[in-house]
This record gives C-alpha cells, sequence and structure tokens, in this order.
C-alpha cells in the first residue's frame, strides 16, 4: 500500500539526548518541541521517537513498564499532545517506538497477567538459546522458581505472542497512539515476536549469520529462538490495529527471511547496508539484495551501532549521505549524522552495558562546551561542540549539514527505481530516472564517464574536468540530471 512513507526522510531522536529543556542534563519532549523549527527547515517528513515510555531504564526505554505513559523524566502525556500538533502544523509526521517482543520486568503484567510471557520448568534451561547481548535467554524469577525467557537483557522477559489476549493487549496499546495522532510506527525486535513453540535447540552451523552478533551466537542456525513460522497472525494483529499507519519493522535477519514481514509491514531495515564495507561492490551487493525482498527502509546509523563516520571513515561521510538519501525507498537519517558526528568514549558501566553509548551522545546545536543540549550536568558529556555544532555549519554553504538539506530538497525531485551503472572500480553509479548518481568509495579520483548536468555535489569541487572528460574526486559524490 503505497504512502507518504514510501519515501519519506525520516529523522530519528534518540529522547535522551537531543535536547533538555529543564536543566536536568535529560533530553525531553518539550526540547524536542523546541527544535520542530530546525527539523522543518532541514525538511524532513517525520521524526521517530525512541522509546519515551515510563521504563526503570535497564535497556534505555526498550525495557517498557507502562505502554501508554510518558517517563516522567521526559515529561508528561500533554507534552506528547503539544509535541505532536506543533510537528503536524509544520507538515512533520511523528513515528513512536513500539516494543512488542518483550516488557520490562517491572511492567505489572510480568506479575498480574504470568500467561502473557513465555515460561519454562526445571532444574536447566530447556533449550540453548541465547540472549542478544549474550548468555543464556532463560532466567529463574525468584518469586515463582519458574524460568522466563528473555531475548534481550534479563530485564526484558519476552512476551507470548501467541496468547490472545496478549495480541489483544497489544492492538490496544496501538490504538492508544493512534488515537493520540501518532502517523505510525517503528517495531522493536519484530524477529522475535514469535519463537518455536517446542523450544527446540539452535541447531550448529559453520554457515555465518550475514549480520554482526554477539560472539556467544554466532556458530548457532537461528532458526528457532526467532523467526518462528507462525509469526503471520502476530503481525496481522498489529497491521489491524495500526490501520493506515505505517509500521516499520526492525527484523534483525538476512534478506531473504524478511519477506514475510513484509505482507504485514510496510518497510524493513536493510541492515545488511548498514553492514556492508565502505566498498562500490559490496554496497551495490547489499542494496540489491534489500531491495529483492521488497519496501526497504534504508539506514545507515542509528542508536545501536557505530555512526559512519566512525564505521565508514570521516572522509566517506559525505558521499554515504548521498548514497542514504539518493535510493528509493524511505531514509532513516539519526540525529547528529547531519553535522557529520563521529562516536564519543562509551558510557559508564553499569548505565552502559554494551558499550551502546558511544553513539547515543548529545547533539551539538552550538559550538560552546554545553553544546546548547543542557544547562545543567548532561547525562552523557559531549563529544566534539567546538568542531562541529548545527550553529557553526547551518550558514555555512559548504557544510555537511547544508549537503544533508540540499540533498533532502533534490531528493524529492529523484524517482524511479535505482538501476546499476557500469562505472570504473571503486564506482558505484546508478540511474534513478533522468538522474544520475556517483559515489567514489575509493580514496584517489576516478574518471566519470557519466554525461549530464550537475545538480548536487557532496563536496566542492567533486567534479573536475579532466581531458575530453571528467573525474570524480576521492571520497566524493554527485547527483546528475541526464542531458
Ligand atoms: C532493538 C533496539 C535496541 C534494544 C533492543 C531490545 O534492537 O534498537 O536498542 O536494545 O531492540 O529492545
Ligand atoms: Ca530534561
Amino acid at each position: 500500500m503505497p504512502g507518504w512513507w514510501d519515501s519519506a526522510v525520516v529523522y530519528e531522536i534518540y529522547p535522551r539526548s537531543f535536547q533538555d529543556s529543564n536543566g536536568d542534563g535529560v533530553g525531553d519532549l518539550p526540547g524536542i518541541a523546541s527544535r520542530l523549527p530546525y527539523l522543518e527547515w532541514l525538511g524532513v517528513d517525520a521524526v521517530w521517537l525512541a522509546p519515551i515510555y515510563a521504563s526503570p531504564l535497564a535497556d534505555f526505554g526498550y525495557d517498557v513498564s507502562d505502554h501508554t505513559a510518558v517517563a516522567p523524566e521526559y515529561g508528561t502525556l500533554a507534552d506528547l499532545d503539544a509535541l505532536l500538533e506543533d510537528a503536524h502544523g509544520r507538515g512533520i509526521r511523528v513515528l513512536l517506538d513500539l516494543v512488542v517482543s518483550h516488557t520490562s520486568i517491572e511492567h505489572p503484567w510480568f506479575r498480574d497477567r504470568p500467561d502473557f510471557y513465555v515460561w519454562a520448568d526445571g532444574p536447566e534451561p530447556p533449550n540453548n538459546w541465547i540472549a542478544s547481548f549474550g548468555g543464556p535467554a532463560w532466567s529463574r524469577d525468584p518469586r515463582s522458581g519458574r524460568l522466563y525467557l528473555h531475548s534481550f537483557y534479563p530485564e526484558q522477559p519476552d512476551l507470548d505472542w501467541r496468547n490472545p489476549e496478549l495480541r489483544e493487549a497489544m492492538a490496544g496499546v496501538v490504538r492508544f497512539w493512534r488515537e493520540r495522532g501518532v502517523d505510525g510506527f517503528r517495531v522493536d525486535a519484530v524477529d522475535r515476536m514469535v519463537k518455536d513453540l517446542a523450544l527446540r535447540d539452535d541447531p550448529v552451523t559453520s554457515e555465518p549469520f550475514p549480520l554482526p552478533l554477539h560472539a556467544d551466537l554466532t556458530g548457532l542456525d537461528l532458526i528457532h529462538s526467532r523467526d518462528a513460522p507462525e509469526i503471520g497472525v502476530a503481525l496481522g494483529t498489529l497491521r489491524e490495529a495500526a490501520g493506515e499507519a505505517p509500521l516499520i519493522g526492525e527484523v534483525y535477519l538476512p534478506v531473504e527471511r524478511v519477506i514475510p514481514y513484509l505482507d504485514s509491514f510496510d518497510a524493513v531495515f536493510g541492515f545488511e547496508l548498514l553492514h556492508a564495507e565502505w566498498d562500490a561492490e559490496q554496497l551495490a551487493a547489499a542494496i540489491v539484495r534489500s531491495q529483492s525482498a521488497g519496501a526497504i527502509a534504508w539506514v545507515t546509523s542509528n542508536h545501536d551501532f557505530p555512526r559512519v563516520a566512525t564505521r565508514w571513515g570521516e572522509r566517506n561521510a559525505r558521499a554515504a549521505a548521498v548514497l542514504l538519501l539518493t535510493l528509493g525507498g524511505s531514509a532513516f537519517v539519526y540525529m547528529g549524522e547531519e553535522i557529520g558526528m563521529a562516536d564519543g568514549p562509551g558510557g559508564d558501566p553499569p548505565l552502559d552495558r554494551f558499550d551502546r553509548d558511544r553513539c547515543r551522545h548529545p547533539m551539538q546545536w552550538e559550538s560552546e562546551p554545553d553544546g546548547g543540549f543542557s544547562t545543567g550536568e548532561p547525562w552523557l558529556p559531549l563529544v566534539d561542540p567546538e568542531v562541529r555544532s548545527v550553529a557553526d555549519q547551518r550558514d555555512e554553504p559548504d557544510s555537511i549539514l547544508s549537503l544533508f538539506r540540499n540533498l533532502i530538497a533534490v531528493r524529492r525531485e529523484i524517482d524511479g527505481q535505482p538501476e546499476r551503472l557500469d562505472a570504473p572500480a571503486g564506482v558505484l553509479a546508478f540511474r534513478r530516472g533522468e538522474h544520475l548518481i556517483a559515489i567514489n568509495t575509493a580514496d584517489r579520483p576516478a574518471p566519470l564517464p557519466l554525461a549530464g548536468e550537475l545538480l548536487l555535489e557532496s563536496v566542492a569541487g567533486a567534479l573536475q574536468p579532466d581531458g575530453d572528460g571528467r573525474r570524480l574526486a576521492a571520497n566524493a559524490a554527485v547527483v546528475l540530471r541526464a542531458g
């Protein structure tokens, strides 16, 4: 079903780190609202808010203790209503994060509705399933003495989507937010919703999984601990409750296995691109494979993985922006990427349990040491506001921020599925309708055998005359209009 999200630019906000409004060092909803003029200026179609719900923060909000309450440190339901109204007035849609495969262990359901969870009895775990962040996926509940399943941290017991009453309860959550005016959902860890009913072991394999996994998980064929064939009923419940609102799925599986999810969801993230090396052939292969599945939401960074400048190198960050924003499909831009932020230091344990805070440092609005993020002590230090900030880059035509803004504007004119074109080694070139896009992934210039008028370049001088033809500078990218 085609809709506004099909080619939308969605800006991911990690609420803790975007903008603090009350000096407690933690970002919040009024802070987000105060930055809507910026997002409107940037030109994004929608924002995705990582979880804002009540949570004991064992996994920073991905452990939900009340699905229909806003965490007090982020604000109130009234703040969310105000944010929705303001965003909608600016033509910006708002997606919430729907955490469906587990709750917090402190969710009242865990005590009041044990039938909503997955249990086993006996002295040992019933199988060899491993949690995403390592260690067994089973822990003992001290109160009942039983073992409960948790695909992530022990504080995140897995829900049982085979239970029709659980399905109805979660459908109610979706309807609650829809009625409040939320425009759609990014759905968390969808591949963990339904597991093997017989709880069979994941078999041992020598085939590598094409996406990075915790070391404890490598060597296992992850076929029973997730992605059970009966997933359709669970997905159908969400689809029906969401109505027309888009559902974008986080399905952390190889491309072939995401296809069934697209029967009910509007798009799934293309994680093979995020994890590809910055190399024309590898990028092209990941793109072609992902597209073969269907509707892909492109993403090159998010709150879980190293940022682009860290993973693909600062010198490639601009060309990577061109790639993300010129592929057909929706594009998810993680906050801070538009000013070229790199990862910062990891957070302190026990809060940063999996070293994921490196990519969650506060947004850098101003060039002062506090980055304009908070008047108080930020929950995680700023990385380098003196080096990069929105204030410094906004009126600077050659900044990466200006590049993002120009790309978002130019992409509205680009239409049609990408078709790969012949290009010299190291250059990824494709055509979309009358537009030609060329990305030099190499550290040396390359001849560019494509004719066309220059519409956008990742950096001034990306396209240079070369004898009778032209060449593309090292690490640079261009968008051309075919003559
Ligand atoms: C998803 C989220 C991640 C979270 C996990 C468990 O992968 O993106 O941040 O830890 O699900 O909810
Ligand atoms: Ca705050």
